[in-house]
């Protein structure tokens, strides 16, 4: 069965009592949910604090990256050892922030998504195209190669594991969303690709759609039969939209 999954990258935002705050109101409004996982990625520093918040509730907790080695002399890196053992349960690899401003290459977020699995984390992967990529009708291809050049070459036993995200970097934090049809259209898409490599474990992939989703839009872009769900930024800051935002379901 394929889960359905709203997940909140906080990216570098909320102090550690903030974000304390934020994810206690997440899990008060949240009991009555039912048909849909929640997942919180907040900054590293803030993985003890959240996760003692979280205990005892469905919702899942997330890093928003991981070192590219196991351990060892890597000034500033956390690994995913040490996370899993923070109770880190999925991680965000190859978001488009840190492919952009960190030149995270496929090669590198290969490794972290092995080390990720190899430590018992889960992999929420994100792949999209830029605007010009889109303009010139080259999304196709750029996802494609991003899934191909990355997961692809995961452990076949290990793929049941990943998640995918989907997220045009033109939309991301643009308040520009992709339209229902281009989410499914890509989407749809996106789980041939991996059908075609992986058969039909990939019938059961989450494929979440990331980008300037909001508790106005959700709703149309998650009633798309290959969207599963969603990776939220600035929405997720916010207890009732990110609440919103998974009832839409
Ligand atoms: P926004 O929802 O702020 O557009 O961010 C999307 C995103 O990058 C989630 O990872």
């Amino acid at each position: 069965m394929r889960m359905n999954i709203v997940a909140g990258n906080w990216k570098m935002n909320t102090t550690v009592s903030e974000g304390v705050k934020l994810v206690s109101e997440i899990v008060e409004k949240s009991k009555d949910l039912s048909n849909v996982k929640l997942i919180v990625a907040p900054p590293f520093t803030h993985i003890l604090s959240v996760g003692e918040k979280i205990k005892g509730s469905e919702i899942g907790l997330s890093s928003q990256n991981c070192a590219d080695e196991a351990q060892g002399a890597y000034t500033g890196e956390v690994s995913a050892k040490m996370l899993a053992d923070a109770g880190v349960e999925y991680a965000i690899i190859g978001h488009s922030e840190r492919r952009e401003y960190y030149k995270e290459s496929s090669e590198v977020l290969l490794k972290k998504i092995k080390l990720a699995l190899a430590n018992g984390i889960s992999p929420i992967f994100c792949i999209g195209e830029n605007l010009d990529e889109r303009e010139k009708n080259r999304h196709f291809e750029v996802v494609k190669k991003q899934i191909e050049e990355v997961i692809f070459n995961v452990d076949e036993n290990d793929f049941e594991k990943i998640i995918i995200a989907y997220e045009p970097v033109w939309a991301i934090g643009t308040g520009k969303t992709a339209t229902s049809e281009q989410a499914q259209e890509i989407h749809a898409y996106i789980r041939n690709v991996l059908l075609e490599k992986f058969g039909k474990k990939a019938e059961n992939t989450s494929i979440l759609y990331g980008g300037s989703c909001k508790p106005s839009n959700a709703k149309e872009i998650f009633s798309q039969s290959d969207v599963d769900g969603g990776l939220i930024g600035g929405a997720s800051l916010n207890a009732d939209d990110f609440i919103a935002i998974a009832k839409s379901f």
